[in-house]
């Protein structure tokens, strides 16, 4: 284009990055690759080719892992680690701080060589991508600095495995890698097979930080290398960002074998548009939520509920904003919408919108370039909640489009999803925002403003978009583990069958707790509980699958708990402890029969103190305001998770339950509990000290059978949140495996014993809440 024309047309001349720098540092590396492990590169062996998608063209050959790399790397990791470890948070600060200057220095060539890779325009790589890696480094150097004096009673996990996705490559790394090495954890880390080369140009920066050998790991490959990382049975925590489908394929593989587990996956989130919103600003918030990155971005706004009274005047002005945009060479500064990452990817997104009937499609007026793989912004509006790309994810430049009439006709829409990652709400009306936000089932709220980042906010879902926060405080306890020591957990038998008779002529049979009242089990069965002298102290229902259906239910019947208040439910657990205390010398005597030991008063004691605890923190247990670096404040509110189901612990019949009870239902969770299992009757007895305490129907619900029963059914149900055991039979494997489904929250023991006496309830009011992160920005 010639300046005439540009003068003439008024139309952007083009602004194109030079690649020289980025192409010269491959073909000083060979062209060729192989992984980077225990701080050196490996030969190049078999492998693959990773394209320009904007041009088709072969950047570099890359090594597929074969099992002895992938085992060499985890070695390399596991040699590394404890000495990592023990140079101390400061020690490990230094060479986090000097990966984020070395990130600064080289910002240049990292954005040019991410935009070949991956084909997002370069506006993006070098104003987003680079700058927010960077970030993730400095802020975790600070949180390695702080680790002794903020977290001293947490560790590292040991050896990391993180995959990560081809959206955003290096800053997908950063946010694996920098947590894990502040927390003094290594990692054996696997890129996308379509975009490796920033994490393989990331590897040089390690050695040229002079990070300890070993401590960052990088193998090359497809998804069977990421299996092999997930298998390896000496890593101790996956981390991985992707699809959901290999999300729920990760848990079932993980499950039972201790390793720790967080997923970030995929979204279909909302972005609301009420008739008081500022239209131009909202539809310039849509460039950023669906046409960033091209669509392929987790959060990304792909579900537009607009407000009925201005949807027409809002889809037109969308319209023809779309048509504005411009799509081309990624390098080039000016172009808004760059290639999708690879051919698969682009077959994927044209089938989605072709195979689609419903609905209006718009692609926008703009040419397409020959020879990348390129798609035009697409509006497809009029479709209906329950149609099919109103519920999947596109993962390209496709929005999607509704209309509702009251705000809680938007809710409703919202949380119309199997996700929960993230949700955007424009109104001028601040009130509506807050009021809204909290009841979107989502991790990260957006109020006037979309896809904001930052370290110092955590980041992930709820639902189907995984678990686990990455970023801020919260994000630490990822790559963390309590320090204090546990024992192993045996299985606790009930009392061998005694023959003797009655304690009490009157027929005791207890019954199930559902929905605020007693309930015969479905199955009609009940087993005999025995003293250690073998007189019979009572019978309990066997529950069954229909039992947790019930209690479930029940449970969802409650939903309005979550929304009362923290004093209100401190009032009530106060209240049970006052009841708990007026038959103290009743539970107590309960529990030594039971069990035949005499620890009954310590344990209703400690019951009872458990019960204050939970009341204390009720109101306490507060979120932070992170000072994000916008003109604004990311609020970090606490949540309940929603409906707990737990095994209690067989050991401790009164205490285990109350400890599980009280803490969750303390932050506004409902419960379904299956009681101890050999020693059930301290937990029907509870039900009197329920009745008499205020607690709403449905609240909490106990059953009582074997645990072996009840656990997959709990974990496998869909209205269930999150399951905890701490059952003495070790059921973490099962529990873990059922709860892929829905892809729950676990906290289970694998075998190992809690302290009921003494254990921090903190960990328990941490695992019964999620932190939403709603981000306000000041000014008009
Ligand atoms: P994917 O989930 O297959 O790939 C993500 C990473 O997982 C890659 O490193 C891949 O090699 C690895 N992987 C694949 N199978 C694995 C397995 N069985 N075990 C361990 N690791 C495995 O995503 P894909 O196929 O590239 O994209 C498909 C769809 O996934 C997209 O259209 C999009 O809907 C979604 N996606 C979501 C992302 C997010 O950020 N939430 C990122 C990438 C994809």
């Amino acid at each position: 284009m010639t300046v005439k024309e540009i003068l003439d047309t008024m139309d952007y001349g083009p602004a194109p990055e030079s690649a020289a720098e980025a192409l010269t540092w491959l073909v000083d590396q060979g062209d060729r690759f192989g992984h980077f492990i225990d701080g050196a590169f490996t030969a190049p062996g078999p492998g693959f080719d990773s394209r320009n998608p904007a041009t088709g063209e072969v950047l570099a050959t890359l090594t597929q892992a074969s099992g002895e790399e992938v085992n060499a790397a985890v070695a390399a990791a596991r040699r590394a680690q404890h000495k990592w470890e023990r140079l101390g948070g400061p020690g490990r600060a230094r060479y986090l701080y000097a990966i984020a200057r070395l990130l600064q220095k080289h910002a240049r060539l990292f954005a040019v060589l991410e935009t070949l890779d991956n084909g997002k325009p370069i506006r993006e790589s070098r104003d987003i991508d680079i700058p927010l890696a960077q970030r993730h480094f400095y802020y975790h150097a600070g949180m390695a600095q702080l680790m002794e004096a903020e977290l001293p009673d947490r560790q590292a996990i040991g050896v990391c495995g993180q995959i990560i996705p081809w959206n955003f490559p290096l800053l997908m790394l950063a946010w694996k890698v920098a947590p894990a090495l502040a927390m003094g954890n290594t990692v054996v880390l696997k890129p996308a097979e379509y975009t490796t080369l920033t994490a393989l140009l990331f590897s040089d920066i390690c050695r040229q930080a002079g990070l300890p050998k070993g401590v960052v790991n990088i193998v090359t490959g497809d998804g069977a290398v990421g299996e092999m990382i997930v298998g390896h049975p000496d890593i101790d925590k996956i981390a991985f960002t992707g699809s959901t489908e290999v999300g729920r394929k990760i848990r079932a593989a993980t499950a039972g074998s201790g390793k720790a587990l967080t997923l970030e996956l995929g979204g279909k989130s909302p972005y609301i548009v009420f008739d008081d919103a500022d239209l131009d600003s909202a539809v310039e918030g849509l460039v950023d939520a669906i046409w960033f990155n091209q669509g392929q971005v987790c959060c990304a706004g792909s579900r537009l509920l607009v407000h009925e009274p201005v949807a027409e005047r809002f889809h037109d002005k969308l319209r023809e904003r779309m048509d504005k945009l411009r799509l081309g060479d990624p390098l080039d500064k000016c172009i808004d919408v760059g290639a999708v990452v690879d051919p698969v990817q682009l077959k994927t997104i044209s089938d989605m919108v072709a195979g689609n009937t419903a609905g209006q499609t718009y692609h926008a007026d703009v040419a397409l370039p020959e020879g990348g793989c390129f798609y035009p912004p697409t509006l497809i509006t009029g479709l209906a909640p329950s149609d099919r790309l109103m519920q999947e994810e596109i993962f390209g430049p496709v929005l999607v489009s509704t209309t509702f009439r009251t705000p809680g006709e938007a809710v409703q829409l919202a949380n119309n999803t199997r996700y929960g990652l993230a949700a955007t709400v424009w109104t001028e009306n601040l009130n509506l925002a807050l009021d809204i936000a909290p009841m979107l089932a989502a991790g990260v709220v957006w109020v006037n403003a979309t896809n904001l980042f930052d370290a110092a906010a955590g980041f992930g879902g709820v639902r189907e978009s995984g678990f686990g926060r990455e970023g801020g405080w919260e994000g630490l306890s990822a790559y963390t583990r309590p320090k204090a020591r546990t024992k192993a957990l045996s299985p606790v038998p009930p009392m061998p069958e005694g023959g003797g008779a009655p304690a009490d002529p009157l027929d005791r049979t207890a019954k199930l707790y559902i929905g605020g009242k007693q309930a015969r089990p479905d199955g009609g069965y009940s087993r005999p509980v025995w003293s250690k002298s073998g007189a019979l102290l009572g019978h309990v229902p066997i529950a069954g699958r229909k039992d947790v259906r019930n209690a479930v239910e029940a449970a969802q019947a409650a939903a309005g708990w979550a929304g009362t208040s923290g004093h209100l439910r401190a009032q009530i657990l106060y209240y049970l402890a006052e009841n708990l205390s007026a038959r103290a010398g009743e539970f107590a005597h309960r529990i030594d029969a039971m069990t035949g030991r005499r620890g009954g008063e310590k344990e209703v004691q400690a019951s009872i103190q458990r019960l204050f605890t939970a009341a204390a923190w009720a109101d306490k247990y507060d979120g932070q305001v992170h000072g994000v670096p916008i003109r604004g404040v990311a609020l970090a509110m606490k949540e309940p998770v929603g409906i707990i189901g737990a095994l209690c612990a067989d050991e401790a019949p009164l205490l285990g339950l109350v400890g599980v009870l009280a803490p969750a239902i303390a932050m506004g969770n409902r419960v379904v509990l299956a009681a101890s299992d050999p020693f059930p009757l301290a937990a029907t007895d509870f039900y009197q000290v329920l009745d008499t305490s205020d607690v709403p129907a449905g609240v909490v619900n106990i059953l009582t059978g074997p645990h072996a029963d009840l656990a997959a059914p709990l974990a496998a149900h869909l209205g269930v949140d999150a399951v905890w055991s701490f059952s003495s039979s070790d059921l973490s494997g099962a529990i873990e495996r059922a709860s892929a489904g829905n892809l729950k929250r676990t906290w289970v023991n694998h075998g190992q014993a809690t302290d009921w006496q003494a254990a921090d309830l903190r960990r328990f009011l941490e695992a019964a809440t999620e932190v939403k992160n709603i981000w306000v920005p000041y000014g008009e």
